[in-house]
């Protein structure tokens, strides 16, 4: 089979990925969620033992990934896939991620990716600007907030921890610890792992019911690190927790940074989104005062995979940070405006993808408006489904949401006094289920010891009655199973 991209072939297939397109989304809401197959039957059908020698065509392979790869996925753009905080991605975004591997640039140098330099530096300013960081607030795209927690405590950490860090690295230096709260993402552990600082030299800080720092214990923890002869020189507040989407008080936690000379880096991969709703903008408030802050277009703004701003006051920290010299790469000269600088120097990253581009295309096409609506109506829906779950004396909601994420459980009175890893068993059981019927696909959580169903309300396309439904499929699928443990077993949930 010879390369072609003749105009004809190229048409041929762009009819086919129309229809691709086109039924994905008008089908969303028809189709299940999932269409469930066992492992074995999805590594018997997809795993090959070695490569095509012949290849069967474009045509034909396209139709293999729609009848096979596409059908036997989760369906994202689903209104009742509220499984992740990324709830599939919208049109114009998809294309924008299509037309960034079509223009297949790096932005780690100017003169290969002139303009996408500018539409880069330009988004990141937009986002700084909404979330009313300083003026001249800028960064740059990277492929995910987990990689730009890492970068802004790579820069955290040089800047804080003595002259020189960046040559000498931390060998013999006083220990150093992150802080973070004990709900904070998972890539802050790893951050202090893959920095040197060491997971044993992440400060823990506790954390209220919803999920949120509290800042008495932050004093303490921080004193008593430095009592130690530890230098705690960053504190990570997360806007928008991973379980329950509350946000740390990041004003009262910038002034303890102040303080005692830290750090604060927001991890505002999803709430960030939430500068567009005056309540969101409350619970922001402190923002402007952060060392850096990291926004993930790819969750609350539903860009695709994967799409990250991480901003700075001043964006120049990253070019202390990680400009190389690669003198085979990079050729500075005198005279050049800093907004068309190389953003290789400013990043670890060599082949640095147009990540920009695809919320350029959504922002462009559809306006500040768009969010500002959109975002207003995610945050009445998850109020309504808050509503809906405090009157129905089956289900308890966990926490009023701050933001569009709401854990409950389903504790019917038959259930209610039962024995607590039962009932977290039984959860797990329900929604396995519930999965596996391709009915709904959201995820289930550990919340204050127990086991919490949540869903990540964001997706534009779930509405309320999808809600109420989704309600009424875990109360008939977990009354069977309680109807099943009432009639003679021990248990009342079926091991799984
Ligand atoms: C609070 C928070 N920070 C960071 C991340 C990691 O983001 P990414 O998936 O873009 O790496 C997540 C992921 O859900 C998150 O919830």
């Amino acid at each position: 089979m010879k390369h072609d991209s003749s105009q004809n072939s190229i048409r041929k297939i762009h009819h086919i990925l129309a229809d691709i397109l086109t039924d994905y989304y008008q089908g969303a809401s028809s189709e299940k969620v999932l269409d469930y197959h066992e492992r074995d039957q999805l590594v018997g059908e997809f795993y090959r033992e070695s490569p095509p020698a012949e290849g069967i065509g474009l045509a034909e392979t396209l139709a293999e990934f729609r009848n096979g790869i596409l059908a036997k996925s989760v369906k994202t753009w689903h209104p009742l896939f509220m499984n992740q905080m990324f709830p599939g991605a919208s049109y114009p975004a998809v294309l924008g991620d299509c037309l960034t591997s079509l223009m297949n640039t790096t932005l780690a140098t100017w003169e290969v990716a002139p303009v996408a330099t500018i539409i880069e530096r330009n988004v990141s300013e937009w986002m700084a600007g909404v979330l009313g960081l300083p003026e001249g607030s800028s960064g740059i795209f990277l492929p995910g907030s987990s990689l730009a927690n890492l970068v802004a405590l790579t820069v955290a950490r040089n800047q804080r921890l003595g002259d020189r860090l960046r040559q000498t690295g931390l060998h013999g230096r006083a220990p150093a610890a992150i802080v973070c709260s004990q709900n904070s993402h998972y890539s802050i552990a790893n951050a202090a792992n893959i920095l040197g600082i060491g997971e044993n030299h992440l400060v823990r800080v506790r954390t209220n019911d919803c999920n949120e720092m509290l800042v008495d214990d932050l004093v303490r923890k921080v004193r008593e690190a430095t009592a130690q002869g530890i230098r705690p020189f960053a504190v990570v507040a997360t806007a928008g927790s991973t379980v329950t989407g509350c946000m740390d008080p990041i004003s009262d936690i910038a002034d303890v940074c102040e303080r005692f000379d830290m750090h604060l880096h927001v991890d505002a991969a999803f709430g960030g989104a939430m500068t567009f709703v005056p309540e969101g903008k409350k619970r922001l408030h402190g923002i402007e005062r952060a060392d850096s802050v990291c926004w993930d277009a790819h969750k609350s703004l539903h860009a695709p995979l994967t799409s990250t701003a991480l901003l700075f006051p001043n964006a120049d920290v990253l070019k202390d940070c990680f400009d190389s010299g690669a003198n085979y790469l990079f050729h500075p000269h005198a005279g050049i405006p800093p907004e068309t600088e190389d953003l290789g120097r400013y990043t670890p990253l060599c082949g640095k993808r147009f990540d920009a581009l695809k919320l350029w295309i959504l922002w462009n096409a559809y306006g500040t408006d768009y969010f500002r609506d959109f975002m207003a109506d995610r945050v009445r829906l998850s109020e309504r489904f808050h509503e809906m779950l405090a009157k129905d004396p089956d289900f308890q909601p966990s926490h009023k949401p701050c933001t569009p994420l709401q854990c409950f459980r389903f504790l019917p009175p038959a259930l209610s006094a039962g024995n607590p890893d039962e009932i977290d068993r039984f959860h797990r059981a329900v929604r396995e289920e519930i999965i596996h019927r391709g009915m709904a696909f959201f995820n289930i959580a550990r919340l204050n010891g127990r086991d919490h169903f949540r869903t990540v309300l964001i997706n534009p396309l779930t509405t309320l009655d999808d809600l109420r439904r989704l309600l009424e499929d875990i109360r008939s699928i977990g009354q069977k199973y309680l109807q099943s443990g009432n009639s003679g077993h021990d248990s009342v949930v079926p091991e799984n």
